[in-house]
């Protein structure tokens, strides 16, 4: 049988490491499923090179890790529900912004499509699955963006302000389906454009979602703090939307998006790399690309909760999914 390597993803970083040598014969062996496992619990994220391309590899690599989720929203494209569960298509075709710019921001002198400021996945839900996986099939040419960014919560509560921690250590943020940039409230570093048909939907369904609660600070079964909040779907905090509030919750993001740029690996991709991400622990976000370019990506997601989100009104997800299947 075969074996795979292992090894830190850099001497720098607090997380991650580079796994290679997964095929078909390797994840079939228990010894090698088991380390797979341990290594994602330790490093919370793993980079895997030289894989095949290919989506029955992208469910075989993530059934390593848990079962897979069905994504809990209605107009999120799919690739094949019934053949592949729960694997997420995000597409975009090149747009040339001289005609037109809806859903592409403005940042640092440039005009980009597909960014996601930092966040965790499912903020939006009262559970958060346990973990990524991602590939990108169809990448913009490097030096023209594209990358996806990863920062440890671990590291990142370490990092911060103490004074502000103390002053959100035991707050929840609240988070919306709505992910248009353009309503973002907090941690605005860019100009938006107006949106595309396609977040115009999202817009559309998020007003039959309740809003999701998630504490800014938790604690890891081995004792670790992660900070986890971003920017990205964050409308504030929970009883406390107020001026105050909402001068905290800036400060707060702003704090987020100067420290995790400070420590963040970022991914420029390869069509055989896979990567997994715990999404209780390390925060992502993606750089956004030259919008000239078509950027396809495919992501699965790994069944779990860690138990602290809610449903503002106490719903439960069931009661959310009716709502929206009608
Ligand atoms: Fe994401």
């Amino acid at each position: 049988m075969g074996d795979i390597k292992v090894r830190d993803l850099r001497a720098d970083l607090s997380f991650g490491a580079i796994v290679e040598g997964i095929t078909y014969e390797t994840l079939a062996d228990p010894r090698i499923r088991g380390q797979l496992v341990e290594i994602f619990e330790d490093r919370g994220m793993i980079v895997f090179t030289g894989v095949e391309p290919s989506q029955k590899m992208q469910v075989a690599l993530s059934n390593v890790f848990g079962p897979l989720k069905k994504h809990p929203t209605a107009t999120t494209p799919r690739v094949d529900e019934e053949m592949m569960p729960g694997v997420i298509d995000m597409h975009s075709m090149p747009q040339d912004p001289e005609k037109d710019k809806s859903g592409l921001i403005e940042m640092n002198g440039k005009i980009v499509a597909r960014h996601a400021p930092w966040h965790f996945d499912h903020a939006y839900n009262d559970k958060l699955n346990h973990a990524g996986i991602l590939r990108a099939i169809i990448n913009a040419p490097k030096g023209e963006g594209g990358r996806t960014g990863f920062a440890d919560g671990v590291q990142l509560y370490k990092d911060f302000d103490p004074v502000l921690r103390a002053k959100i250590e035991h707050l929840n943020a609240i988070y919306t389906l709505d992910v248009r940039l353009s309503k973002q409230p907090f941690g605005r570093n860019f100009t938006t454009f107006g949106d595309t048909p396609a977040l115009l939907r999202t817009a559309e369904e998020a007003k039959t979602f309740p809003r999701a609660m998630h504490p800014m600070v938790w604690t890891r079964k081995d004792g670790k703090k992660v900070m986890h909040v971003g920017p990205w779907m964050c409308v504030g905090i929970e009883n406390h939307e107020d001026a105050e509030g909402n001068a905290l919750c800036e400060e707060v993001m702003q704090e987020v998006i100067r420290k995790c740029d400070a420590k963040a690996y970022w991914h420029d991709w390869k069509p055989t790399d896979m990567l997994i991400w715990d999404n209780w622990r390390v925060m992502h976000a993606v750089e956004g690309c030259n919008p000239m370019y078509e950027r396809r990506t495919q992501r699965t997601t790994i069944e779990g909760d860690y138990g602290l989100g809610y449903f503002e009104g106490g719903k439960k997800i069931g009661e959310v999914n009716r709502e929206i299947a009608t």
